[in-house]
């Protein structure tokens, strides 16, 4: 800004103690690369806010429109594909950039005091932004978003005393349909960002009491200070920059599942949840019976409080990673369990057994027999038979296929998909494809 407008407006309106407070803020030790992951996530909750907005436009938060809202924004608003695409990786990357913030906080040890405040408000913000993953991921109203949404509820319902109401409190009834839409859109556009906003808001202001930790260092007294502008607004400023550009290219090139229209009935549907909260879908696999509500409420629970309470926890003043063995290593093996279950969860989705000739011939044979005419599979194809995507999850019985190729009446009366004339072999092989789909995209 020039700098006579600028002694203009600071002569009307008393900029200069602005100025020191958003930009003169000393940071112990100077600015570095490292700080950089809270500026990166508040600039992505700005571009979700903004791309958020984009999108209020044109969807209808209700069952009868929903889908076909997300789907006139994918393929007939200009760029509506991209903004969507935006606002659905700007999702994951602000996973990602808090959880880098909250590890750096965690390795430097930066939440001992007098900084448990700001940590405590940092957890809760963490949270909220899961609970805005959660009900965004409900709006597209297909089949992934309600089979996936009605598995958070009922987990929800599996809490003693108060899980029967909360439930239904989130699906606005017994059951989940308009009402509980509606709610999640509610929650998602208006609750959640007011909640956001006030919190990041607190999170700013406790830190402009409390002051950037700076390194973890003992000796305090011999630490170089810097302040806040220039070098670490630059420093924020290009990995921002960085970001925006990995979030548009993926938005660009990877183009967004939407599988059928949710449908109630269809109790067969397996969702498979957003890749952050895959880790805890695997976990919940291996625990049946008594020992579910283990794993559906009380895990979690604890899990948030020890989050939430932790600087309570580790009282130990020494910063340095180093000599915190206990509290580095219990971080670790946090890491290890949620990045490990992760992996199992991964690996067996994306195990489609590439190397299995009859695979690949079966996949011959669905292209020469044009079933694509009437079905999609990950987008490409017709859409006025059920999408093929996930069929091997959703049907995963070689015989129901065997029985219905050679006569799809004899197990769909009324069915218009056309018997076609195939040799065992060939329809063992394009069983062996269809039993191979198992992802959404
Ligand atoms: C003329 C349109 C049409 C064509 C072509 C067609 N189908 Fe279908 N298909 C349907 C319809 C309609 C259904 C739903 C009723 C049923 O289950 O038969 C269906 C159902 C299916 C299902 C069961 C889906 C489910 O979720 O239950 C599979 C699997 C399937 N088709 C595979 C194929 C394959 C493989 C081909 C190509 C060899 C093919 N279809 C060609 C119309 C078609």
């Amino acid at each position: 800004m020039s700098s006579r407008l600028y002694d203009w407006l600071d002569r009307r309106l008393n900029l200069k103690p602005v100025q020191r407070t958003l930009l003169d803020e000393p940071i112990p030790g100077g600015a570095s690369w490292i700080y950089v992951f809270g500026s990166v996530t508040l600039f992505l909750f700005v571009l979700q806010a903004a791309t958020g907005m984009f999108l209020a436009l044109y969807y209808a938060p209700t069952p009868d429109h929903a889908y076909d809202s997300v789907r006139f924004i994918e393929t007939e608003i200009t760029f509506g594909w991209f903004v969507r695409g935006l606002h659905h990786w700007g999702a994951s990357s602000m996973v990602v950039a808090i959880g880098l913030h909250m590890l750096q906080t965690f390795l430097y040890g930066a939440y001992k005091k007098p900084r448990e405040v700001m940590w405590m408000v940092g957890v809760v913000l963490f949270l909220v932004v899961m609970t805005f993953a959660f009900t965004g991921y409900l709006l597209p109203w297909d089949q992934t978003a309600y089979w996936a949404t009605q598995i958070g509820i009922n987990m929800v319902g599996t809490v003693p005393l108060i899980g029967d109401f909360f439930s239904r409190v989130l699906r606005g009834g017994e059951i989940l349909g308009a009402l509980t839409l509606s709610r999640f859109f509610a929650i998602h556009v208006l609750f959640l960002p007011a909640i956001l906003i006030g919190g990041i808001a607190l999170h700013l202001f406790v830190l402009r009491r409390v002051g950037p930790a700076g390194p973890w260092t003992d000796d305090r007294a011999s630490l170089a200070s810097e302040t806040f502008a220039p070098r670490q607004v630059y420093m924020d400023a290009v990995v921002i920059a960085a970001v925006f550009l990995v979030v548009a290219t993926l938005a660009f090139s990877i183009p967004l599942p939407l599988t059928d229209k949710a449908n109630p009935s269809d109790t067969s549907f397996v969702p498979v949840p957003e890749w952050y909260f895959l880790f805890y879908y695997e976990l919940l696999k291996y625990v049946h019976g008594p020992l579910e509500p283990l794993a559906t409420w009380v895990l979690p629970l604890c899990v948030i409080l020890i989050m939430l309470f932790w600087p309570f926890i580790d009282r130990n003043p020494v910063r340095n990673p180093i000599r915190r063995p206990a509290a580095l290593g219990s971080g670790l093996l946090f890491l290890f369990v949620v990045f490990g279950l992760l992996g199992i969860s991964l690996k067996n989705l994306y195990a489609v057994p590439r190397t299995d000739p009859a695979v690949a011939q079966g996949r011959a044979i669905y292209a020469q027999l044009g079933c694509a005419g009437c079905h999609r599979i990950h987008g490409e194809g017709g859409a006025v038979a059920p999408d093929l995507s996930t069929i091997g999850y959703t049907r995963p019985d070689r015989a129901w296929h065997l029985k219905h190729f050679r006569d799809p009446q004899s197990v769909s009366p009324g069915s218009f998909m056309p018997k076609f004339p195939l040799t065992d072999q060939q329809l063992n092989d394009l069983t062996s494809y269809m039993l191979s789909l198992k992802r959404a995209t």
